[in-house]
């Protein structure tokens, strides 16, 4: 399973792409207008830190300028994936990126009807948003054990990547259900590392040690 780290913070993909494990880095508009640069100079940035699929969303809503803005942002560098929101517009300008071969990733994905569409329109990944159906009392998960379960029987090559990451379970049952990406916010990535009795044990290992270190040899 791949980990992407869900942010626009130059600071914070440094930081916890020192700890290993984080193979991409996924922005969308909100995470970079809370950056104060602009789009360009921060995926550029984000390029020379990071040396796996860095997705970078389009704003425009007709098919033509997704398709404007898609090409500029691939020649930027070649680890750029554009993200479509699956919408009409959306559709149109994913099947003609995806024969320039344009990496792409579908997002705004709440249904299985969207993802089948998605995968047919050769999408390179395709991301649920599982946060963001629970907000709403349905359940995040359960579309994601549906698309994987889509995908499998028609052996599609779009990459399951569950986004809209609230908390370390949504991770961990991504992972059980064969998600094949989480995009995973800085602060709960801590927490998949974090666990109270790790710490509580090697403190209690660290106060031993005091003891072990005033004998003699
Ligand atoms: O970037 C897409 C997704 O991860 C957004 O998450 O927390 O705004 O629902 P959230």
């Amino acid at each position: 399973m791949q980990f992407f780290l869900d942010t626009a913070n130059l600071e914070d993909i440094k930081k916890y792409f020192e700890w290993g494990a984080l193979d991409g880095v996924t922005t969308n508009p909100s995470l970079i207008a809370k950056e104060g640069v602009s789009l360009e100079k921060r995926i550029k940035e984000i390029a020379e830190v990071v040396d796996g699929p860095i997705s970078t969303e389009v704003v425009s809503t007709d098919a033509a300028g997704m398709i404007e803005e898609a090409r500029k942002f691939a020649k930027w560098h070649k680890n750029i994936v554009v993200k479509i929101p699956m919408i009409e517009e959306g559709v149109k300008a994913l099947k003609i990126l995806s024969a320039e071969g344009i990496k792409t990733n579908v997002t705004l994905v709440f249904s299985s009807g969207q993802a089948i569409i998605a995968a047919k329109n050769g999408a390179t990944y395709l991301s649920p948003f599982v946060g963001r159906l629970d907000d709403i009392s349905e359940d995040g998960m359960a579309l994601i054990h549906e698309i994987v379960t889509i995908y499998k029987n028609y052996d599609y090559k779009t990459k399951v990547l569950a986004a809209s990451i609230r908390h370390p379970r949504h991770v961990i049952e991504s992972a059980q259900l064969g998600a094949d990406v989480a995009t995973i916010p800085p602060a709960i990535f801590e927490k998949l590392i974090k666990h109270p009795l790790t710490d509580k044990g090697l403190k209690a290992f660290l106060d031993d040690w005091e003891k072990v270190k005033k004998l003699q040899v």
